[in-house]
């Protein structure tokens, strides 16, 4: 399979993690539930095409998100290759804590917003309110010895209330990572970034104590921008990044949520720059068709298009 020519750039760094989103933030917005023997062989492959850090569901409410409603019987069914700090789960509350431990998870992300408005319309709460939800659990999944993520959403633009300033997601970002969280992700929900605002935002946490060490990216391409934004975070030092096996993606509570950047797309980018990343491009594009056999409609990936149609 083609591969792109390697020319590297300074000032990117020498490895990148790639942190798979595709089964939980993939399959939590697709309109059919997909069968979990499904999704199981999903993470097995996606796992033997080398991605090393697989989030694989989420420990939720079953009638917010019926399309996840079966994250118990997933990871039974994985059994190990669904266990591990490298495996994280989405838990918002002390039921989905429980129900994740119950299931020998070891890592846990929590989920919170840098507006009102979405988190009212993700978690039912205000911003206080879950962040007062979310205390707890970090407090606990600490104590047993668990990896804990914080995610905050809308940290680019919000499609009910517009410009998020960044100071606010600053504010939210420090509060959640105050609980005890190891890593931040940040989240262009709705894919409205650029470049020059990811520059700006990592710089204002790295002045407030969040250095680039221990913040993720979690961009979704709604506007084709994913990829630009994610290469500008490698220049500025960030190291983990978001990605979705065939651009899979969104969230079933904002409004013009879509797909998140293609894992397929930041490979092909990486192995051009000559940045390890251990994965087989091939087995990955092999994955998505696939899927997109099983999801009744093709991967929204160029990538994965143009090499599974034998461009060359
Ligand atoms: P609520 O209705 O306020 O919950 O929802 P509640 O505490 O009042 O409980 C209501 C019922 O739900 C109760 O059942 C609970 O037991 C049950 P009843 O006693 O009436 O029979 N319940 C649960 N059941 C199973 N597992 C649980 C659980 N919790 C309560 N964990 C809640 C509040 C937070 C639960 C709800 O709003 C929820 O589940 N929200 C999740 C929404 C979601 O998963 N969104 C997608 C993920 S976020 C995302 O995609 C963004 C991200 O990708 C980053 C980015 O792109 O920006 C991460
Ligand atoms: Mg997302």
């Amino acid at each position: 399979m083609r591969g792109p020519q390697r020319e590297a750039q300074s000032g990117m760094p020498g490895r990148v993690t790639i942190y798979e989103v595709g089964p939980r933030d993939g399959l939590q917005n697709e309109k059919t539930v997909v069968p979990v023997e499904v999704k199981a062989e999903f993470v097995r492959r996606l796992v033997s095409a080398g991605l090393d850090t697989v989030e694989t569901t989420s420990f939720v409410s079953p009638e917010w998100v019926p399309q996840l409603a079966d994250s118990a019987e997933l990871l039974s069914l994985l059994g190990d290759v669904g266990r591990g700090r490298n495996r994280p789960v989405l838990v918002p509350n002390d039921r989905g804590l429980d129900a994740a431990l119950a299931q020998g998870v070891q890592a846990v992300a929590i989920f919170g917003s840098a507006t009102e408005t979405f988190a009212r319309k993700n978690l039912n709460r205000s911003v206080d309110e879950s962040i007062a939800m979310f205390a707890p659990v970090v407090a606990r999944a600490r104590v047993e010895g668990l990896w804990v993520r914080a995610y905050v959403s809308m940290c680019f633009g919000d499609p009910w209330e517009g410009d998020v300033p960044i100071d606010q997601v600053v504010a939210v970002a420090s509060r959640m990572m105050d609980l005890g969280c190891d890593q931040l992700s940040l989240g262009d929900t709705i894919g409205t970034g650029t470049t020059g605002h990811v520059h700006r935002l990592l710089d204002a946490l790295d002045t407030n104590g969040v250095g680039p060490d221990r913040i993720g990216v979690h961009f979704h391409d709604t506007y084709g921008q994913a990829l630009a934004n994610t290469l500008a975070a490698l220049a500025h030092g960030v190291t983990v990044v978001d990605a979705s096996t065939g651009g899979l993606g969104g969230c079933p509570y904002a409004k013009s949520a879509t797909g998140n950047l293609a894992t397929e797309a930041l490979v092909w980018a990486l192995d051009g720059l000559g940045i390890e990343t251990g994965i087989d491009l091939e087995a990955l594009v092999e994955t998505s068709v696939w899927m997109a056999g099983h999801l009744g409609r093709p991967s929204p990936s160029r990538v994965v298009k143009a090499l599974a149609g034998g461009d060359v």
